[in-house]
């Protein structure tokens, strides 16, 4: 066993067991979750990492099944596709902020029904689509919204069902940042003053609308029953003179979520301790005024997916400061995880990758970003022979860690690995350099290229087929930049390819320098009757003769055939690794325009292909369409 943490805790039902999922374990060989080691996780689908024990995952939906009636999950935590899927599958119903996590939703296959929407400042827009997707409640925050959401539901010829969200003035006790009960909340109509009777008063008077009750979420990270059960007075006065006065019934009471996590020392209640006395007091009240319960609905992000989800990150440097400080460096930091810069989070860390038998020394993990904030763990203790090298993993990261990720300093977000006994799968890939530049529809100038001394660009001629053949076959050696590993023609087929080097379909252009050909680019219009506006091309260049111009003056000259050939669109592909073309595309205007995933099989393993083109026909060089698909 590793000395820098104790065994996980056995599980007491799910949420409030130690920081560690209940599927890691400490090892001989370091840290294991389901069975797969941390190292071989890092060495397979690299770091920083997120890895989530799915069967941990789904315990905590059954967990929270069991204590409540109806359990949304809260996708904001964590919207990967996969556990939205998982917690629709183990019964749950699913939360959602903004018309951005609806549509994650409906994409990740749930049916919008299981659907709730909240939000405090919902775009008609974002009204429309839950409307028309059929969301089984929208949370209104509102007056305003109450007359929006009508107008909108009465267009559609649709009545929606809603519940009005409620600032109880009910504090939760928890950061500043998320608390959302007290007087001062920007969520919710204000009990205070009536304001809260008044907007349901105008809810149940408003066609379009059905009105089926109460909803309040008082903050997160909440340690002590106490605070729900406070909410809950608050709604259920209020259920109760909206009953008595507007006659109307308060068929759902949603209580919200904010169940805490543990993260370090926390001791948050057991779900049970929670759940019991709040639907005691709700069965109670309705028992009191002899009419049926409501029914209790929570809202539960954190709870449910922190800690089944670990970081893995790679040690890159250790190092002491000035102050007398041991601080060691990761590979990730704030982009991946902006808690502990945001709130202050404290997180609990191990070493991963080996067993250390060293003393345990106080060590300050920070990130790889340019802030002196960016700092993952302060003074932890960890094995005084940590080194670069060294696997750190980072426990209770599930809960809006990926989900407030970011790519500053130009960091692709990690990827999202899930495990269980035997299979590791990756739920969302690794942003990588293509990924981030997708959304820049921007093209420079056209560049200007200068011709290049003791190098022509010319069509092929049927002598150059040998000496393109050694060029060629150097190329494919490479196995890195073009699709082929294997030569495919002899001379005589290159002879008679290029028999006809420029027609009206194609053109079949190389670089030659004193005699050789040191690069080709072939251009060729597609020959579907729909498609032969666009030409596709591929290019190389001989490893020596990179980084001189020859791939610009190429595409120079094919674009100009394209342009005489009344191509309208260029398109290619590219791997993403290749940045010396990718630029190149990009400095002639070509902007990403899809993805192929693991399209090419290689012989050392599978790339993407990036989709770029060029529009010939706009001054911009940008597709027409670009930047004017609707967004909410
Ligand atoms: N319901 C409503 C209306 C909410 O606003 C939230 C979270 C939840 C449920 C789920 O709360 P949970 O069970 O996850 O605590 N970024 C912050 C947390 C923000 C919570 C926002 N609302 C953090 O990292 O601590």
């Amino acid at each position: 066993m590793a000395e820098t943490v104790a065994e996980p805790a056995p599980s007491d039902g799910g949420v409030s067991s130690g920081p560690w999922s209940r599927n890691t374990r400490f090892t001989d060989r370091g840290l294991e979750v389901a069975g797969h080691s941390a190292e071989a996780l890092a060495e397979r689908f690299g770091t920083p990492l997120f890895v989530v024990d799915e069967d941990d995952f789904r315990a905590r939906c059954r967990s929270f099944r069991e204590a409540f009636p109806r359990v949304l999950f809260a996708v904001k935590a964590f919207p990967a596709h996969e556990l939205i899927r998982i917690a629709v599958q183990e019964g749950l119903g699913l939360l959602v902020a903004t018309g951005g996590e609806l549509e994650t939703c409906v994409r990740a296959g749930a049916p919008a029904s299981a659907i709730v929407f909240h939000g405090n400042n919902k775009s008609v827009r974002e009204l429309e689509l839950a409307v028309s997707a059929g969301v089984g409640l929208v949370v209104v925050d509102n007056p305003q919204e109450l007359e929006r959401l009508a107008d909108v539901a009465r267009e559609a010829g649709r009545t929606q069902a809603i519940l009005l969200r409620v600032v109880p003035g009910v504090s939760g006790h928890t950061h500043a940042y998320v608390d959302t009960g007290g007087p001062e909340s920007k969520c919710g109509t204000p009990i205070e003053g009536g304001r809260a009777f008044e907007a349901v008063r105008l809810a149940i008077s408003l066609p379009g609308l059905e009105f089926r009750g109460l909803h309040a979420h008082v903050g997160s990270q909440i340690g002590d029953p106490e605070t729900f059960l406070a909410a809950a007075d608050v709604l259920l006065e209020l259920a109760a003179e909206v009953r008595g006065e507007l006659g109307a019934d308060v068929a759902i009471l949603d209580v919200g979520g904010g169940f805490a996590a543990v993260y370090t020392d926390e001791a948050p209640p057991p779900l049970n301790r929670v759940a019991g006395p709040l639907l005691g007091r709700i069965r109670e009240d309705a028992a009191a005024r002899s009419r049926a319960a409501p029914d209790v609905i929570v809202e539960p992000g954190r709870a449910l997916v922190a800690n089944s989800v670990l970081t893995l990150y790679r040690v890159g440097s250790t190092k002491r400061t000035s102050g007398g400080r041991t601080l060691a460096a990761v590979d990730g930091g704030m982009s991946d995880n902006i808690r502990p810069a945001l709130y202050g989070a404290r997180y609990t860390l191990a070493l991963a990758g080996r067993r250390s038998a060293a003393s345990l020394d106080s060590v300050t993990v920070v990130g790889k970003h340019c802030e002196s904030g960016d700092v993952v763990a302060e003074d932890v203790p960890l094995p005084a022979d940590l080194e670069p090298g060294d696997l750190l993993a980072v426990a209770t990261t599930g809960a809006y860690g990926y989900s407030m990720a970011s790519n500053y300093n130009r960091l692709g977000r990690p990827a999202v690995v899930a495990v269980r006994d035997g299979t590791a799968r990756v739920l969302v890939r690794r942003e990588d350099a293509a990924d981030l530049d997708r959304l820049e529809v921007s093209a420079p100038p056209e560049p200007q290229v200068h011709p290049l001394e003791g190098v022509a660009i010319r069509p092929a001629k049927q002598r150059d087929a040998a000496s393109y053949l050694k060029m060629w076959t150097a190329v494919v050696a490479e196995r890195r930049w073009v699709r082929t590993e294997q030569v495919r023609y002899s001379v005589r087929g290159y002879r008679r390819m290029f028999r006809r080097p420029v027609t009206d379909d194609h053109a079949r252009l190389v670089a030659v320098a004193w005699g050789n050909v040191i690069g080709v680019l072939t251009i060729e219009r597609l020959n579907h009757p729909v498609n032969r506006h666009v030409a596709t091309l591929g290019m190389a260049v001989e490893a020596s003769w990179r980084g001189k111009g020859i791939g610009a003056a190429l595409m120079t000259a094919a674009l100009e055939w394209a342009r005489s050939a009344g191509v309208e669109k260029v398109s290619l592909e590219v791997y993403p690794s290749n940045v010396a073309a990718v630029s190149l595309y990009r400095r002639f205007g070509f902007v990403e325009e899809g993805r192929l995933h693991r399209q090419s099989r290689k012989s050392y393993g599978y790339e993407d292909e990036v989709l770029m083109s060029r529009w010939l026909t706009t001054a911009t060089g940008t597709s027409p369409a670009a930047g004017t698909s609707p967004t909410l």
